[in-house]
């Protein structure tokens, strides 16, 4: 079964081929990403008007490279699936209606995903993880724990109260004066800082609920930075590695919590999996490592180019999807805002969503 995916709902326009065996293993055979963060590093965050046009200005060209990449052509391939949401409502337009009309010409099947699905399963195609797994999903735009079950059956853990792990970084590194996007700048910086200088708080530590809090993190880190004011380059330093530290202890004690949920609620997990652009900072996975050893389970951690937004993800959430015979109407409408227990999965009436829609 040969897929096409299109994602486009922030700031990666990406398209990519992607096949599944009969078996259930997946094969990458093509993975085209083209970031738009040179467009929105001036703002300092993604700007929802200037990525929409950046999508549609790519896209056409995005998707030509991943078919030619792959060797298919539109008749060769069994579905087109697309990001229908949640994310930034005009790159989605942009996406699945690009997505619907390469279905309704060529005669195949769509299947509009959620994105957050396509994170949630991708550890099926880099490792072929069974059901049911907990997933740790933190990116700029989310911060979740989540039982997967199942195609189409995820069951909340925890999730943020206020503020991502990705934003917090970006805030943090905002804030200091460093770069967009700020996860992997705030953990360079981390690397020659005192981590023990500042006293930050660990928001939510020892609740028995898995949620997470990080805006009080943020603010305190806030007032440190203007107590010492103006910042020395050790300052930025010893402030970045303070806020990792803060943030991996954090990480830490929720995921403990989550771990203790899940089993009461799903029975034991057969791994930990990590997905999201944090998931590419080498602190946090290695408190990860610790909390699948803690639990006794194995961690997977696909590939951070696999663990950030890419193409292939939906492509094979509409591989899984598709298999099951998950398919969904060419009116399926957009979705800024999709939480992923809303989703249609076989236990549901295929094609609901729609009328659900926003
Ligand atoms: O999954 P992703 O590529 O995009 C979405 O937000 O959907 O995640 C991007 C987020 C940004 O907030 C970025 O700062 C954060 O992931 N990030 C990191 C690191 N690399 C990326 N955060 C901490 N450490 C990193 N090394
Ligand atoms: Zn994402």
């Amino acid at each position: 079964m040969l897929v096409l995916g299109i994602e486009t709902t922030c700031d990666e326009t990406a398209a990519a081929v992607v096949e599944r065996g009969i078996e259930g293993r997946g094969k990458i055979l093509s993975n085209i990403v083209l970031s738009q963060v040179t467009e929105h590093a001036a703002f300092g965050g993604v700007v929802p008007e200037i990525a929409a046009r950046a999508h549609v200005e790519a896209l056409d060209r995005i998707v030509g490279k991943a078919m030619t990449e792959a060797g298919k052509s539109f008749g060769q391939i069994d579905g087109i699936a697309a990001a229908a949401g949640p994310g930034l409502i005009g790159g989605v337009i942009v996406g699945l209606t690009t997505a619907k009309a390469i279905a309704l010409v060529n005669n195949k099947p769509l299947m509009a995903i959620n994105h957050l699905e396509a994170h949630a399963l991708t550890a099926r195609l880099t490792a072929g993880i069974a059901f049911p797994y907990c997933l740790f999903l933190a990116s700029g735009g989310h911060t979740q724990i989540l039982a997967v079950r199942g195609v189409g059956d995820y069951s909340l853990i925890g999730t943020t109260l206020d503020d991502a792990i990705g934003e917090a970084f970006d805030k943090t590194a905002k804030l200091l004066g460093l770069g967009f996007p700020g996860g992997p700048q705030v953990e360079k910086e981390a690397t020659r800082g005192n981590a023990t200088r500042f006293t930050l708080p660990r928001p939510m530590h020892g609740r028995t609920e898995a949620d997470f809090s990080l805006s009080g993190l943020k603010t305190a880190l806030r007032l440190e930075a203007e107590k010492i004011g103006p910042l020395s380059d050790q300052d930025v330093a010893d402030l970045c590695a303070s806020f990792q530290q803060a943030v991996v202890e954090v990480v830490h004690d929720r995921l403990r919590a989550g771990m203790k949920v899940f089993r009461g609620r799903h029975g034991t997990p057969t791994a930990l999996v990590a997905a999201g652009g944090v998931a590419a900072n080498e602190a946090i996975r290695k408190i990860l490592q610790r909390v699948a050893f803690e639990a006794g389970i194995k961690l997977e951690v696909p590939p951070a180019a696999l663990c950030t937004d890419n193409g292939a993800m939906i492509a094979w959430a509409g591989a899984e999807r598709l298999a099951l015979g998950l398919t969904d109407p060419l009116d399926f409408a957009p979705r800024a805002r999709w939480p992923l227990e809303e989703i249609a999965g076989p236990q549901t009436k295929p094609g609901l969503m729609s009328e659900q829609g926003a």
